[in-house]
């Protein structure tokens, strides 16, 4: 039975990683911080208990030395990075890494090949292929994708989803807005984290979707107008729309086109998204469902709406 204690982390300064990086910390994982020597990132870093290397990414040496001794690599890259994993995967074999985790982290990148949207995540959907091939070549390292859906509370305190709009009290719905999507906290990607590198034999060559919950757009707009008190004026749009709008934008070469495939991806009616608590795999992980209402309730009083 393969044990994992030692932890290195890969662009843990980010959005996602410090999440990642706390849930580690807590569930008593050694933890190794790796950053770019390259990097000008100055906020947030890694916390002062944890070491850091930092390292050229392009060099396989370096990389390779910075993993010695570390039971896993969890890679929190942002989009930039991603190709660079390609080093970090060969490092991590040379050094004897046993789980490699890729910088997934959102929708099912398997399940989107040759799509607009998997146009854009090509360079995610090239690492996973790489992990298959080195297992299949006869590498000792296995490796684990997770796909978390949308970060719920990240993208809520952003943007409100691009569903509500807190400082207009207003809503936009696509569709008919009953359409399900796959949506996580940055706390409960950690825990996934956590899970998988606890559930190391379960989860090895396996890309696993997890999630704190499944809604639709309509759920999250009647749970902000039942705790706020206030019915929120909704603007209809059509999915086709947004999706025409993606394709246009994608055939300029503009990548924000992500954002409007992203919408149609989870909102569209029959985009078929949502995930029940069985067909994720939380219990696999050891990882129940969180409350939605209460996840909500977080958000308003953090902006201030209770
Ligand atoms: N599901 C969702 O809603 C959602 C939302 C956002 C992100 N994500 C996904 O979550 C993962 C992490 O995203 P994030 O937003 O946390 O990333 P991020 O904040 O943009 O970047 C994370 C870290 O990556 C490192 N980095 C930046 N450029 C790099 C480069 N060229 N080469 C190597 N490393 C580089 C930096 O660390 P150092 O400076 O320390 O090297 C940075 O702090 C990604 O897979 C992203 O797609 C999902």
């Amino acid at each position: 039975m393969v044990s994992i204690k030692t932890v290195a982390v890969l662009g843990g300064t980010g959005n996602l990683g410090p999440a990642i990086v706390h849930e580690l910390l807590s569930a008593g994982f050694s933890v190794t911080g790796v950053t770019r020597e390259a990097s000008t990132n100055s906020t947030p870093k890694f916390p002062d208990t944890v070491p850091v290397k930092s390292v050229d990414y392009a060099s396989f040496d370096a990389l390779k030395a910075a993993f010695e001794n570390q039971d896993a690599v969890v890679s929190v890259v942002g989009a930039p990075g991603v190709p660079a994993q390609k080093t970090a995967i060969d490092a991590a074999i040379a050094a004897g890494v046993k789980r490699f985790i890729p910088s997934e982290f959102g929708i099912n990148t398997r399940q989107v090949r040759g799509t607009s949207i998997g146009k854009i995540l090509a360079g995610k959907i090239a690492i996973v292929d790489y992990l298959e091939e080195k297992v299949k070549e006869g590498a000792a390292l296995t490796w684990t994708g997770l796909s978390t859906g949308l970060f719920f509370d990240w993208g809520l305190d952003r943007t409100g989803l691009g569903v509500v709009n807190l400082k207009d009290k207003t809503a936009t719905i696509i569709d008919s807005g009953n359409e399900k999507w796959q949506a996580s906290t940055l706390a409960q990607v950690g825990k996934a984290v956590v899970g998988i590198l606890n559930h190391p034999d379960e989860t090895a060559n396996k890309y696993l979707s997890t999630a704190s919950f499944s809604l639709s757009q309509n759920e999250l707009v009647a749970l902000v107008e039942e705790l706020t008190g206030s019915k929120l004026p909704v603007t209809h749009v059509k999915s086709a729309d947004l999706q025409k709008e993606g394709e246009e934008k994608l055939a300029a070469g503009d990548f924000r086109a992500f954002v409007d495939f992203l919408r149609v991806h989870n909102g569209a009616d029959g985009a078929g998204n949502g995930l029940t608590e069985e067909q994720t795999a939380n219990a696999l992980i050891g990882l129940p469902y969180e409350g939605l209402k209460a996840a909500v309730e977080s958000w308003l009083k953090r902006a201030g709406a209770l």
